[in-house]
């Protein structure tokens, strides 16, 4: 049985200590509602659910966990028997854990880079009536955006998805940085064109992202909202990393700035969905953007220049939970 399209990112938990920065940049910046819980806990809502975002206090500033919202108890009893069947563990979270998240219950297991795999589903709404600038953000069956993952064992990874969520490759971009080419994949788990992209680093042998992901994106409803909170980033001062610019294969229009724990955030409007799965056939982009995305400051394509001059022999071990990585 496939799992493809039951499956949808639901919330993402971040490990920081940077509250009062954070706090800034979700509400006053981004535009998204921001709930406090005491003083070690603090949650975004983009729409009725509760929890989008959970931040939790920690020095790691990266993020921590993916939540999957799956569509029914068949699916999630489908993917857990895969997981438990390679011998990795899963494990149930606890109920406070799983109050924090805005869910009933959910269960863990290991995933890539360390990045815990949570999956779920029900969410609980919210109470409250949002209070955001933002005008709406596009979530529902496509999920609430995608993650990007620089990775030095893109096969393994790939593979991981595969296993674990049917993920399908939508297409893949070259970049060519310093003469090297630089392979992007963009899997989707549903009609949204990428839940997860891989940017395979391995040809520079390390990884230059000190973070988990190298970027995520949420997607707004309209060009106003994209472009206001381009505007009030600027205004309240956090570091543009690509101005505004269009990708070549999702199409989408977008900006990224980096975020207060590291890793860069994107906006963006207007992507490709694809709902009709049946004809789409992958296909290669050259460049990441038709236009735009112009760097402000130093960007991973620097970071990689830098790191293929000085890193080149360092070895790297990259955790890609080897039992759910097989072909
Ligand atoms: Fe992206």
């Amino acid at each position: 049985m496939s799992v493809y399209g039951k499956v949808h990112l639901g919330y993402v938990v971040i490990e920081t200590n940077k509250f009062t920065d954070w706090h800034r940049f979700a509400k006053d910046a981004i535009g998204m509602h921001v709930d406090t819980l005491g003083a070690h806990a603090m949650r975004f809502r983009m729409d009725d659910q509760e929890c989008r975002f959970l931040l939790q206090r920690g020095p790691a500033e990266d993020i921590a966990a993916t939540g999957w919202l799956v569509d029914d108890h068949e699916t999630f009893e489908q993917i857990v028997g895969r997981v438990r069947d390679r011998g990795v563990p899963v494990v149930e979270g606890t109920e406070e854990a799983a109050a924090l998240r805005g869910v009933e219950r959910f269960l863990r297991f290991p995933g890539p880079k360390g990045i815990d795999q949570e999956i779920f589903t029900r969410a609980k709404a919210a109470p409250t009536p949002l209070d955001m600038v933002t005008s709406s953000f596009v979530t529902g069956d496509a999920g609430m955006g995608h993650l990007a993952i620089t990775t030095t064992r893109p096969d393994q990874l790939r593979n991981y998805y595969n296993t674990v969520f049917d993920a399908r490759l939508t297409d893949w971009i070259d970049e060519t940085i310093s003469g090297i080419k630089f392979k992007i994949k963009f899997l989707r788990v549903n009609e949204r064109h990428h839940s997860i992209a891989l940017a395979n680093t391995e040809p520079y042998r390390v990884d230059p992202v000190r973070t988990k992901i190298q970027h995520l994106n949420v997607q707004v409803a309209s060009l106003d909202d994209m472009a206001q909170s381009y505007q009030r980033l600027r205004r309240l001062g956090f570091h543009m990393a690509l101005g505004v610019g269009q990708h070549t294969n999702d199409r989408e229009l977008s900006y990224y700035v980096e975020t207060p724990s590291g890793f860069e955030w994107e906006t963006g409007w207007n992507p490709v969905t694809i709902s009709d799965d049946a004809g789409w056939e992958p296909v290669g982009y050259e460049g990441i953007s038709v236009w735009g995305h112009t760097p402000m400051g130093q960007t991973i394509m620097d970071k990689v220049g830098q790191f293929r001059q000085a890193a080149r022999h360092i070895a790297q071990r990259e955790d890609t939970v080897p039992a759910l990585s097989r072909a």
